[in-house]
């Protein structure tokens, strides 16, 4: 059969309306930046290919991944597609407002830092990094119950009021113990974990230490790395281990009568757990799945946000973290009703990459991003930002 010149311009009038043609032709567009100075980096994403070059094997697979088959780090980024927005034109936008209230304190964005445990893993000042380019940055940090560096010494470095993530030890002693150093701290919110209670599977996390085969004794007690859990430094003395399978919602009015701190559940991805969390007195929820890194085959979080949204009511702030990447992300996330959202792993890149100086760019674009986004929509206040912003 011969070819003309008219069936091949049809062929490739065809390939350039397909979907798979554009994403091709996109990507062709947008190689890959190799970051040497923290300045070339464009957006968030630049930081992960930085973040592989200088982390080693273990390390990075177990930041990278989720559990299983990583699906549910997928379904986080994919939630986003699943909302369109619908710009408003010819409103005044030359002062957009980022600023955002949290207990009573007000946020220049509505941007937070994650917790995230051992952080000197990926770079040697840590979380101390984190907390000076927080500083720097006027943003929320959530220091990590698992942080490799104590909560004293950060919440010093910290020129505002730091929050503090609990993984709750599996005695009550010790869970009173670690609270109250918490408060004592000056912590002024205590922000429960609770997705890890029944246990995970990392698999792909294993699989990269098993190729790593370099000897750890430097750092660790053991040639082939890890950490026993009561050699973290908050958990030091503390017998038992932590995430008691046992717990139910009674242990919410247990902490609620413990502590002086405002009460926060990380992990709440339905309107059953939202609505009882209102019943307990819970004072603010984020709808998270641990970026994937708890239960796999989970829904994304922005596909769950407004069923808990909804459910909470309007006394209690709901958040957000997982697969937030971009400022249209975060845009879509106050749309359907958080009230400050989260990012896990790109912060977590680029301190791994620059260290502070990368934390601050990180913040920097995402602001940058956001703020775009609000113009663009005709939404210059957060206030603005309503369910009417975003196709459903
Ligand atoms: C390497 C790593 C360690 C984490 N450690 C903790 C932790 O100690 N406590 C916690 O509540 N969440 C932890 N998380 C989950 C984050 O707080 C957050 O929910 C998640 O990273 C958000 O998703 P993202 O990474 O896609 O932005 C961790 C996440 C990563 C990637």
């Amino acid at each position: 059969m011969r070819h003309t010149a008219n069936d091949r311009r049809r062929f490739l009038q065809f390939l350039a309306a397909s979907p798979l043609y554009a994403a091709a032709w996109a990507h062709a567009q947008r190689p890959e930046l190799t970051l040497e100075t923290v300045d070339q980096a464009i957006t968030l994403l630049d930081f992960e290919e930085a973040a592989r070059r200088v982390l080693p094997p273990a390390h990075w697979g177990y930041m990278a991944s989720g559990v299983d088959d990583d699906q549910t780090i997928k379904a986080n980024r994919d939630g986003f597609t699943h909302f369109g927005l619908r710009p408003r034109r010819l409103v005044d936008v030359t002062k957009p407002d980022l600023s955002v209230e949290l207990f009573g304190t007000t946020w220049d964005t509505p941007l937070f830092l994650c917790p995230v445990g051992g952080q000197r893993m990926f770079h040697r000042d840590g979380e101390v990094a984190v907390a000076r380019a927080a500083s720097a940055k006027k943003t929320l940090q959530i220091l990590s119950s698992a942080t490799s560096i104590p909560v004293e010494e950060v919440a010093k470095t910290l020129t505002h009021p730091l929050w503090y993530q609990l993984y709750m030890p599996v005695t009550w002693d010790g869970t009173e113990r670690l609270v109250k150093r918490v408060e004592a701290a000056g912590c002024p919110v205590l922000v429960w974990t609770i997705d890890l209670l029944g246990g995970r599977n990392l698999e792909t996390a294993e699989r990269f230490r098993r190729a790593d085969t370099r000897d750890c004794s430097a750092c660790h007690s053991s040639p082939r790395g890890g950490r026993a859990i009561d050699q973290l430094p908050m958990l030091e003395g503390i017998k038992g281990g932590m995430n008691p399978p046992a717990a139910t919602w009674e242990y919410v009015d247990r902490l609620k009568k413990l502590t002086r701190m405002k009460l926060v559940l990380k992990g709440v991805e339905t309107h059953e757990d939202a609505r009882l969390a209102r019943e307990h007195g819970v004072d603010g929820l984020i709808v998270s799945n641990h970026g994937g890194r708890a239960l796999d085959t989970g829904r994304g979080t922005i596909d769950v946000l407004a069923e808990v949204v909804d459910a909470a009511g309007a006394r209690i702030p709901v958040m957000l973290d997982g697969g937030v990447r971009r400022g249209t992300d975060v845009f879509k996330a106050l749309a359907l009703g958080a009230r400050a959202v989260g990012i896990g792993r790109p912060y977590v890149w680029a301190l791994s990459a620059f260290g502070q100086a990368g934390v601050e760019k990180v913040l920097d674009i995402l602001r940058a991003e956001l703020q775009m986004t609000m113009r663009q929509c005709g939404t210059p206040a957060i206030k603005q930002i309503t369910r009417g912003a975003v196709t459903s």
